[in-house]
């Protein structure tokens, strides 16, 4: 199976095959990987000549220090399971200098205001980041299709919204979220919750499920504070924030309309470690 750590040696590799016309898949990825990130390089697989993998954990989108440097890294765990799902999948991993030379700070977007909620408003900076990185990488490989998976669909949106502007030749695919048996979502950081705090994490999806229904019949508001109250009852939780929003313009919903598609999202913290989640109402 192919590694390659330099950008030069993966830009060197690839240009024949996009002279060639071939379509190239692309799955980026900060490692820790999980069956949520072999799903994605699984409809990459099937929907492209050639499959790309990057594994970079990236400094930029980290707006909290202890966060960037607990975060997972085992990339050669993460090789030898993507060797034995398919070796024809070849891996980017470059080194933070490789990307950012000695300029390890993120460019500036505007998302038209996708941006400034939900975690925009809890991590300052992150889509900033997020945003260098993937038009980084996609300068880089040069995808004829990028998928990511809808856990994190603030993400998903802005990435559509950064190819939209910056004009960049690449469908980006959005993938139904991967979830345990538990219906815990997939996650690198659930690698770092004890084995009691991953099975009360399971509240998550319960909680969300019971929103959903909740919503059926009541108002966005009325929704907000029943699935608080449900996730005050669990003292080990902390809820960052529950938000029901729009999804295309992840705008909050005010007054419910047939017409617009909702989801909501959420943040909690158990044992300091931080979880996102959403469900499509
Ligand atoms: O979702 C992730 O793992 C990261 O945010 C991404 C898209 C690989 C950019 O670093």
């Amino acid at each position: 199976m192919l590694v390659f750590n330099e950008r030069k040696a993966i830009v060197s590799f690839l240009e024949p095959l996009i002279a060639q016309k071939k379509t190239i898949g692309f799955v980026p990825t900060m490692g820790a990987l999980h069956d949520g990130h072999l799903s994605l390089l699984d409809k990459s697989l099937k929907e492209n000549d050639v499959t790309v993998m990057s594994i970079f954990v990236n400094p930029t989108q980290f707006n909290n220090p202890e966060d960037l440097e607990k975060y997972p890294r085992n990339l050669e765990s993460d090789v030898s399971k993507v060797e034995a799902f398919n070796k024809n999948v070849l891996i980017f991993a470059p080194s933070v200098s490789d990307i950012y030379k000695n300029n390890v700070t993120s460019e500036n977007f505007d998302f038209d205001g996708l941006e400034n909620q939900m975690e925009g408003k809890y991590r300052p900076g992150h889509f900033d980041g997020v945003g260098t990185i993937v038009k980084r990488l996609f300068e880089i490989i040069r995808p004829t299709n990028a998928y990511f998976g809808e856990k994190d669909f603030q993400q998903l949106q802005i990435v559509k919204k950064m190819v939209e502007k910056v004009n960049l030749p690449v469908n980006v695919i959005g993938c139904p979220i991967f979830r345990e048996k538990s219906g815990l979502a997939m996650s690198s950081r659930n690698e770092r919750l004890s084995k009691e705090a991953k099975e009360k994490a399971t509240i998550i999806f319960k909680i969300l499920k019971a929103g959903k229904k909740y919503f059926e019949e009541h108002s966005a508001l009325a929704t907000q504070s029943f699935v608080e109250k449900e996730f005050s009852k669990h003292q080990d939780f902390k809820l960052e924030y529950f938000d029901i929003a729009e999804e295309k313009t992840l705008l909050p919903c005010i007054r419910k309309s047939k017409k617009k598609k909702y989801r909501g999202f959420v943040a909690v913290f158990i044992e300091d470690i931080r979880l996102i989640d959403n469900i499509g109402l």
